[in-house]
């Protein structure tokens, strides 16, 4: 027996989060060797995680046991160090970023309260928010996917509690300019937050202007670049006003103790990190070079790639049959019907990658 008339309404009418797909559902779907299956769609780090962050793990494990440090603050210490703010404007979150933002929208948004979200762009920001009784406001980016700062504000209300900005965006891969973001800040009263998932691989990162401005929060991971998605850990560098009120709201001992050793290790590894973004932007260059359809440019660890006149879906199904896992855009809000975004991989990986898209292209568009 269900209950849903004890669901909260807004529930209902949230779409569900589409996550990419795992190695093992596309082997069992399609008959394949998982050893074999190249997964590309989730933006994982392929050089997998700093073997100094798995030391952690085992050496913790024996420990679990007891609750963790509350404030995790020597991870807190470490990240401090490594992005050069104050532990009063640094907070470890879990599960990853996305509990960041959970927890965020329970702090700040109330029925009937608004958020901005340029698309398209990471599609999990409109969940906590609806989740709590708010509502999206959509304003679409331009062709090349860059945001006009006189759009989003334009689209502010006295209800605005939010404007989510990705840098890099994804799916699109482009930075937000400093200019651009600085605009935004000085003329919303909503609070800013630029998701910094993947800013390892960027040109430029916004850290140093949470010291500077009171309504701007960065969210970062451990999810990409440190190759710790598997263990669901984040941060978030915000005012120092506002973290006191978000400790209120944030869950208990929501880093679980191997994820703040690993993360402790992480950080350590520089050699891991630097190696994982060599890759990357080796990887993205060759991609873009390489790839026979439209490839956007990237500053992240994925690029986005345009079959048109293909269908995202044919390529992407075709991709599969060969045992290679990328991303399909349609389900992202706002981008339309012929993207596919595409994980950068090893040198090998690549190479396979190039020639199953070289070989369906030929395939499909024979005439
Ligand atoms: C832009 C962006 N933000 C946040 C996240 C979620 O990060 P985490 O794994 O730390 O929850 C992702 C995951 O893919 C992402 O692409």
């Amino acid at each position: 027996m269900s209950r849903p008339e004890l669901i909260k309404k807004e529930i209902f009418s949230i779409a569900e989060y589409v996550p990419g797909k795992s190695i093992e559902e596309i082997a069992a779907g399609y008959g394949l060797d998982p050893g074999k299956i190249i997964k590309l769609g989730s933006n994982e780090n392929p050089l997998g995680p700093s073997p100094a962050a798995v030391e952690a793990l085992c050496r913790e494990a024996s420990k679990v046991n007891l609750y963790p440090s509350a404030d995790a603050r020597e991870l807190r210490i470490a990240l401090s160090k490594y992005t050069g703010l104050p532990l009063s404007n640094l907070v470890a979150s879990g599960p990853g970023m996305d509990g960041l933002l959970d927890g965020l929208c329970r702090l700040l948004i109330e029925k009937g309260d608004e958020v901005i979200i340029p698309t398209p762009t990471f599609a999990y920001y409109e969940l906590p928010a609806r989740a709590c009784g708010g509502k999206a406001v959509f304003v679409p980016r331009e062709a090349d996917y860059s945001v006009v700062p006189e759009k989003i504000l334009a689209a502010e209300s006295k209800r605005t509690k939010l404007i989510f900005l990705c840098s890099p965006n994804n799916p699109s891969g482009n930075s937000l300019s400093e200019g651009k973001l600085r605009q935004i800040l000085e003329n919303t009263k909503a609070l800013v937050f630029v998701d910094e998932a993947y800013v390892e691989f960027a040109s430029r990162n916004f850290a140093a202007l949470v010291l500077e401005y009171d309504n701007l929060i960065i969210g970062r991971t451990f999810s990409k670049a440190f190759g710790l998605a598997g263990l669901r850990l984040g941060y978030g560098l915000l005012p120092e006003w506002l973290l006191r009120e978000y400790l209120r709201v944030a869950t208990p001992f929501n880093v679980s103790l191997p994820a703040q050793k690993a993360g402790i290790a992480a950080l350590s590894d520089q050699k891991h990190l630097i190696k994982s973004i060599e890759l990357v932007q080796k990887g993205r260059v060759n991609l873009i070079n390489a790839l026979p359809f439209k490839v956007y440019p990237s500053e992240a660890n994925f690029v986005l790639v345009d079959v048109a006149p293909l269908k995202s879906k044919t390529v992407v199904e075709a991709l599969l049959k060969k045992g290679i896992i990328v991303r399909s855009c349609d389900s992202f809000r706002a981008a339309g019907d012929t993207l596919i975004r595409v994980t950068v991989g090893t040198a090998e990986q690549n190479e396979k990658l190039i020639e199953a898209f070289k070989a369906i292209k030929t395939e499909f568009l024979r005439s």
